[in-house]
């Protein structure tokens, strides 16, 4: 195998255990001088108080309290880590990892219990103020994602997402956090993973609100969802950004859709388009507008079933306009690789209308790929950062959101070898020309992972739910972590000693 052959010839290298690994492995390789790390959560996932200090529910709240038993282990977001308590802690974890920044989002119902900005709750901000004074005193740069899934349950009764006033609620949202928070925050993220809320959430029944209307309410929420968020941008860039100067961008979550046969190779692309291009495209492409493989089969499909237009909403030239160029940074969230077939054997698998059969490929992944819950393929990771350089002139970067689940334990080498590779993998890609300004480990701790619970662990420190005080342990991941980011070097060879964690000084 031409592999193996490259592991013996090249004495510098570490053995290259399979052919699903990046290309080069030196045992040592240093970071762009520049370069930034952080660790990412969300609202939902971690506060807890779910009813305290005048937050009203979620879609979140009403989905765990109507179906509990939707989510895998039954349980919610009710307590979570608690963070909404234990913000002191999570800071000090941010200090013994020696973060550059730490990402994490704000609830929109614990700051607009009405859904409106007619009525601010000063509880909920202050809660936002305590958490970003306390990690401003130790350096630790706040980045905020403005929304991540945890839409004010009054709104989704109106449609949410499918609703274009929407983008009034939404827009109107944003510029109350830009008020409350602009002076201490210089990153904002718009809209977390578009791509879940909107098939996930609306076109299927993966996450709230469980809506599953396929190939119609999901292809609504892309074209408001994208209008929202470009509004948002527009007026931080014009109202804001004058007096704030900061940065403002999207994170996308783009999962690498390739194929093992050519003769797939247009499905993979489809793939792509349909999952994570469908929003990438208008933002970041020269021309704008949904990717054209996408209008052609949802069109031709609607048209065949009786539909008397496209159930892919048009954008006009100037809502293409007004997209275009709407993000100072493609954020990126990434997890998986998946190959994608297209033929005999996939037609009639999905119902119709659907999503699913709009696009028409079946996807697997190899038996022979490590990992289990999740599996290690960091060359589809450098496959997809060279797909975005190479489609998007070469757009600046941020990984927004990457990690490895388990099922729990503090000795987590697959975490560490994930990590490693993944990181491995992107430093290729800066060599070949990527502009890849930082990195974001999901997560800083074990947290309630939507409809799995906390049957998934992506911590880098465990959560234990059971103990009143939500106890967070290092695993032997944070403490690779930490290494990297005090050395700014990726060193396969080094193994922590897990007995203590510290805090380094300058934290
Ligand atoms: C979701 O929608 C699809 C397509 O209409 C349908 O086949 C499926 O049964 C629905 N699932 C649930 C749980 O409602
Ligand atoms: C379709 O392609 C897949 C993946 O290569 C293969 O396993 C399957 O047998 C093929 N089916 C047909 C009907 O060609
Ligand atoms: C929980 O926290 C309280 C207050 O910080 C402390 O007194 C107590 O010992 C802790 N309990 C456990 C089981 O760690």
């Amino acid at each position: 195998m031409f592999c193996s052959l490259f592991s013996v010839l090249l004495l510098l290298y570490t053995v290259v255990s399979e052919c699903q690994s990046a290309k080069t492995q030196n045992l040592k390789r240093k970071f762009p001088d520049d370069f930034r790390f952080g660790t990412a959560t969300a609202a939902y996932q971690v506060e807890g108080g779910w009813n305290e200090g005048g937050k009203t529910e979620s879609i979140w709240d009403h989905l765990t309290h109507t179906k509990p038993c939707a989510v895998k282990d039954c349980s919610n977001g009710d307590i979570a880590a608690d963070s909404y308590h234990l913000y002191k802690r999570d800071v000090e974890m941010m200090r013994e990892l020696g973060l550059d920044y730490y990402r994490f989002s704000l609830s929109w119902p614990r700051i607009l219990p009405t859904g409106f900005p007619d009525k601010i709750n000063e509880a909920g901000v202050q809660y936002y103020n305590n958490l970003i004074d306390e990690m401003l005193k130790y350096n630790i740069e706040p980045v905020v994602t403005i929304y991540h899934w945890d839409l004010p349950q009054k709104l989704q009764k109106m449609g949410g997402w499918t609703n274009p006033y929407i983008i009034d609620w939404y827009t109107d949202y944003a510029r109350v956090v830009f008020e409350l928070f602009g002076e201490k925050v210089k990153n904002w993220i718009t809209i977390n993973e578009p791509e879940q809320i909107c098939y996930f959430g609306y076109g299927s029944n993966m996450l709230a609100p469980l809506l599953n209307i396929t190939g119609v309410a999901d292809y609504l929420c892309a074209k408001n969802l994208l209008l929202a968020h470009a509004r948002a941008y527009h007026i931080y860039n014009e109202e804001y950004r004058p007096k704030q100067a900061g940065t403002i961008f999207i994170s996308l979550s783009a999962q690498y859709y390739d194929y093992e046969f050519k003769e797939f190779k247009d499905a993979a692309e489809d793939a792509n388009d349909f999952t994570w291009a469908i929003y990438s495209h208008p933002i970041f492409s020269k021309n704008g507008d949904f990717p054209s493989s996408v209008k052609k089969r949802v069109k031709a499909k609607s048209i065949q079933q009786g539909f008397p237009r496209s159930r892919l909403p048009e954008l006009t030239p100037k809502e293409i306009e007004y997209i275009r160029g709407s993000s100072d940074y493609f954020g990126l969230n990434h997890y998986f690789t998946f190959y994608v077939y297209r033929n005999e054997s996939v037609k009639g698998l999905y119902p119709s209308p659907s999503t699913s059969d709009d696009l028409g490929v079946a996807t697997y992944q190899k038996k022979d790929w490590k990992g289990d819950l999740n599996k290690i393929v960091p060359l589809g990771f450098y496959k997809l950062l060279t797909k975005i350089r190479n489609d998007y002139d070469n757009p600046p970067v941020i990984i927004t959101e990457n990690g490895f689940a388990t099922k729990g334990g503090l000795d987590d080498d697959d975490r560490v070898t994930f990590f490693r590779s993944y990181l491995n993998a992107m430093l290729d890609a800066i060599d070949d020309g990527s502009d890849i300004r930082s990195y974001t480990a999901w997560s800083m701790m074990d947290n309630f992972e939507w409809l799995q619970g906390f049957s998934e662990r992506y911590g880098l420190y465990e959560l234990d739910i059971k103990s009143p005080n939500r106890t967070r342990t290092p695993r032997k991941s944070a403490f690779v972590y930490k290494q990297i980011l005090r050395t700014r070097e990726l060193d396969w060879q080094y193994e922590p000693d897990t007995d203590v964690m510290t805090i380094d000084k300058g934290h």
